[in-house]
């Protein structure tokens, strides 16, 4: 069952490209606009939204924290982002007019849907993104969006978390859509884009066979740190969530920005620094600083290993390593820069003899608050 892979989680990694496609299909329809009718709120009760909270745990909340930077400029709806075991006990202000986004993939896990029923208390409506048909927490809301990623069995989760965001990107652009922000052609330009992912995701997977010789010269490092802006943050925090529980290695994730402002201090000689590096496309100004970031690391001795996009030779030249991903719109990279940072935590714990599948004190779905 586990398909010729020594592990689930090798199989559910290798399995992203057909489960993204399966989240996208007939979602879309022939002229690229977004057709979400199972989503049973109206034209109406989008309109009458004026902000939005996205909570969740662990990876699913890495998702809702890359879906704030596409839902706020696909919508220009404010929107927040909190882990639910924290959003539940601090009185956040909600009425009719929020939209709470729960994402889970169990659809079980309690903080989520503690959150969720304080905030249908409050008189919000609530949307859940889940894997898991007919769960606690789509049952508890006003509408759900299944994921489709069939069933996860590895603990740490990696295709659920590919599918979270093609169908929170699904979400966004729907709202755009209803509330009439973004034109037809700009849903569809962006729905295009969106449709290319799953072979493109592919392509990362063939091309990641290197990453085994990289964490195997890795794996020697009790420290590993990660870092990212924009999009490229939450990745950065969910490779080092990976990392961590497969790994159990000291593995933290930062703003590249706030470097200076601490976490530069952890660096050693040839203490390995993974940069999530942002698209140059159009001599981007988010490169230029990612660029500068790297700079300070490596002057402090740390052992560079660039995720950048194809072809962006500057990140190459600055790098000990780097690994390429296919050109894509910014917003929608983290479906591809993720992919490598899940396989080098397999292989890392692969290196240590770790059990991959089913890493110690967790489990996988948390029915406890
Ligand atoms: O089922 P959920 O998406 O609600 O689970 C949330 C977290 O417990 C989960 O993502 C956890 O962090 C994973 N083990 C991460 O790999």
């Amino acid at each position: 069952e586990k398909d010729g892979y020594d592990t689930f989680m090798m199989k559910e990694i290798h399995q992203q490209p057909s489960v993204v496609a399966d989240t996208l299909r007939g979602r879309i329809d022939d002229n690229g606009h977004i057709t979400l009718d199972e989503v049973r709120l109206s034209e109406q009760d989008f309109r009458d939204i004026d902000k939005v909270f996205i909570v969740a745990c662990g990876t699913s909340y890495h998702a809702g924290l890359v879906t704030k930077y596409a839902l706020e400029h696909w919508t220009r709806l404010p929107c927040e982002v909190e882990l639910a075991s924290e959003f539940r006990y601090r009185d956040p202000v909600l009425d009719r007019s929020t939209l709470v986004i729960a994402i889970s993939q169990s659809g079980e896990t309690m903080d989520t849907l503690m959150a969720l029923r304080h905030a249908r208390t409050q008189k919000a409506r609530v949307l859940s993104i889940s894997n898991t048909v007919g769960s606690t927490i789509p049952r508890e809301s006003d509408a759900v969006l299944y994921t489709r990623a069939g069933i996860e069995v590895s603990v740490a989760s990696t295709k659920a978390f590919l599918t979270q965001l093609a169908a929170c990107y699904l979400v966004a652009l729907h709202i755009a859509q209803m509330r009439g922000v973004m034109y037809a052609d700009e849903v569809a330009d962006v729905v295009a884009s969106l449709t290319a992912m799953p072979d493109k995701i592919q392509e990362v997977l063939d091309g990641s066979d290197q990453i085994t010789e990289l964490a195997a010269q890795m794996a020697t490092s009790h420290r590993v740190l990660f870092i990212g802006r924009h999009v490229g943050y939450p990745v950065a925090l969910e490779g080092a969530l990976k990392l961590k529980e497969i790994a159990y290695i000291e593995a933290e994730g930062f703003a590249a920005g706030e470097l200076k402002h601490g976490p530069i201090s952890l660096i050693e000689t040839g203490t390995p620094v993974i940069a999530m590096v942002p698209s140059p496309a159009g001599r981007s100004l988010l490169h230029d600083k990612m660029i500068s970031n790297m700079q300070e690391v490596k002057a402090r001795g740390a052992r560079l290993i660039a995720i950048a996009e194809e072809g962006d030779d500057v990140t190459a030249a600055h790098a000990d390593h780097t690994i390429y991903v296919p050109k894509s719109p910014t917003l929608l990279a983290p479906l591809l820069t993720t992919v490598p940072l899940q396989r080098l935590a397999v292989e890392y714990a692969g290196a240590l003899g770790n059990d991959i599948d089913q890493p110690r004190n967790l489990a996988k779905s948390v029915t406890v608050e």
